[in-house]
């Protein structure tokens, strides 16, 4: 396995440098027309895309822009990408388009698109040569290089699409980088960065480069300092949680407990792990928890063990089931969830059918389904791949599985009150605000807005497959 580093914090003077350039030119233009210049941040994919958002948001403020919400009002504006699906790219790629006839407007529009997409070759040369307007491409581990980059295409008035290099993907990280979060009291915070497991569907060790863990204790500073700000939900994200520290004196277990002895009213939370690396030591640290929120999230992705060979995901069903009942005999209230992919290349239906059994068997409280969607340079790309329909039909059939289950797992819960973080209104009634349990699971109930981003007890009359409905009490 590739060695891994325990990052060093790299010199912020070089980024810092660049900051202040792209600033004083903000400041010259404010002066002269009476208005800030505008930056605007679109996110698609994962958790970690969105932090890394924060940054990009974070560091574009720094430099002077002011944030805003659409498109149309911004000088500069910054795709962060995702490349985990075929759709997801797709979508990624039409908006870009649709950004043409705001470029056409305003010719001194900056257009930089980051994330997963960027690390692919192919996608790096379809912006080169389809998308004339988009002005630079920037890596998720070259995230600190943003203001200099950036300067680079304002000083030279050249179009800056490049590959990440080595170094970026083994060694650094923006540490230090400041962060506008979205909310006031849930937070993300990155404790790892890249992935080794090069599971034979998954893009992501292409794109984030090799496993990197920050230092303990700059993670332990800005959790401390986000729970003295407020922060009531805080998750920490890898794409392999469980890797934190390999090879140090700190596990991921260790971390955990030291994060869970911070005090106040808080919930600590992460994601994601993997089945292979799920240790009893972390199960046990999280039952003994005062802070850490009674939720795993363990992708399973198949129930077949020839599959799961053939994913490269080096766990059988037997461990998988063996890590579940542990789970339940530490913490029997557990929220389980997972990610499961359909149609992976050559599952039999047979094979498929031992994936509803499995979710028969462990019965999550929910699951992220996905039709497989073949990433070129993948090994399963290169593989016999099952046909659309029967991927499509085995979807449907899953999904009608887990609704069932989800629905029986939820009913026990009414009459029981719960605990859950307030939200807010909910999309489309503002009369029903709604919120989250310890597990995740989505709430719905009467509110007022002093509830927002505080705890609040509600007696469950109601549920459904994927939501519950209830009074505060
Ligand atoms: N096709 C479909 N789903 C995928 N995932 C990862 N790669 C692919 C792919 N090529 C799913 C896995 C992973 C989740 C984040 O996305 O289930 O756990
Ligand atoms: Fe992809 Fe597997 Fe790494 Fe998760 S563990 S990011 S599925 S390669």
């Amino acid at each position: 396995m590739a060695e891994q580093h325990i990052l060093t914090p790299i010199s912020l003077s070089e980024r810092l440098e660049y900051v202040a350039r792209v600033k004083e030119w903000n400041e010259q233009y404010t002066a002269e027309q009476g208005k800030r210049r505008g930056c605007f941040v679109l996110t698609f994919g994962c958790q970690q895309n969105e932090a890394d958002s924060e940054k990009i948001a974070g560091m574009a403020e720094q430099m002077g822009y002011e944030i805003k919400a659409t498109p149309e009002e911004a000088d500069l504006i910054m795709v962060n990408t995702c490349a985990i699906r075929e759709h997801a790219e797709k979508k990624a790629l039409s908006i870009i388009g649709q950004y043409k006839h705001i470029r056409a407007r305003n010719p001194n529009l900056i257009i930089g698109v980051c994330g997963c997409m960027t690390a692919r070759d192919h996608r790096r040369n379809e912006l080169k040569m389809k998308y004339p307007y988009v002005t630079f491409t920037l890596g998720t581990a070259s995230l600190h290089h943003f203001p200099k980059v950036l300067w680079e295409v304002i000083r030279q008035k050249r179009r800056l699409i490049t590959a990440e290099s080595e170094e970026d993907f083994t060694k650094t990280v923006a540490e230090g980088a400041p962060v506008r979060r979205e909310s006031g009291y849930r937070a993300w915070v990155s404790v790892m960065y890249g992935c080794n497991n090069f599971c034979s569907y998954c893009i992501v060790p292409y794109c984030r480069g090799r496993e990197r863990s920050r230092r303990r204790e700059d993670i332990v500073r800005e959790v401390r300092e986000l729970v003295e700000a407020g922060y009531k939900e805080i998750t920490l994200l890898g794409q392999n949680v469980n890797s934190y520290g390999k090879g140090t004196d700190c596990d991921f277990a260790d971390l955990v407990a030291e994060l869970d002895t911070i005090e106040g009213d808080w919930l600590l939370s992460f994601m994601t792990s993997h089945p292979k690396d799920a240790s009893r030591k972390l199960i046990d640290v999280m039952a003994e928890g005062k802070h850490i929120a009674r939720r795993f999230h363990l992708p399973m992705q198949s129930g077949n063990d020839r599959v799961l060979k053939a994913m490269n995901r080096h766990y059988d069903m037997a461990k998988y089931l063996d890590t579940v009942a542990y789970m339940r005999e530490r913490m029997p209230d557990i929220v389980i969830t997972s990610d499961i992919i359909v149609g992976f290349p050559g599952e039999t239906e047979e094979e498929f059918g031992d994936t509803l059994k499995a979710l028969e068997a462990v019965r999550f409280d929910m699951l992220y389904s996905f039709i497989y969607s073949p990433r070129k340079g993948t090994p399963a790309a290169e593989m016999e791949q099952v046909p659309d329909v029967t991927k499509g039909n085995r979807f449907d059939r899953l999904l009608a599985t887990q609704n069932a289950i989800a629905a029986e797992k939820n009913l026990p819960m009414q009459g029981t009150t719960v605990r859950v973080l307030c939200d807010g209104e909910s999309k489309g009634n503002p009369d029903v605000y709604s919120g989250r349990t310890e597990g995740g699971k989505i709430v719905f109930f009467g509110g007022t807005p002093d509830m927002v981003g505080q705890f609040v007890s509600v007696r469950i009359d109601r549920t459904e497959a994927f939501a519950l409905w209830g009074k505060v009490e």
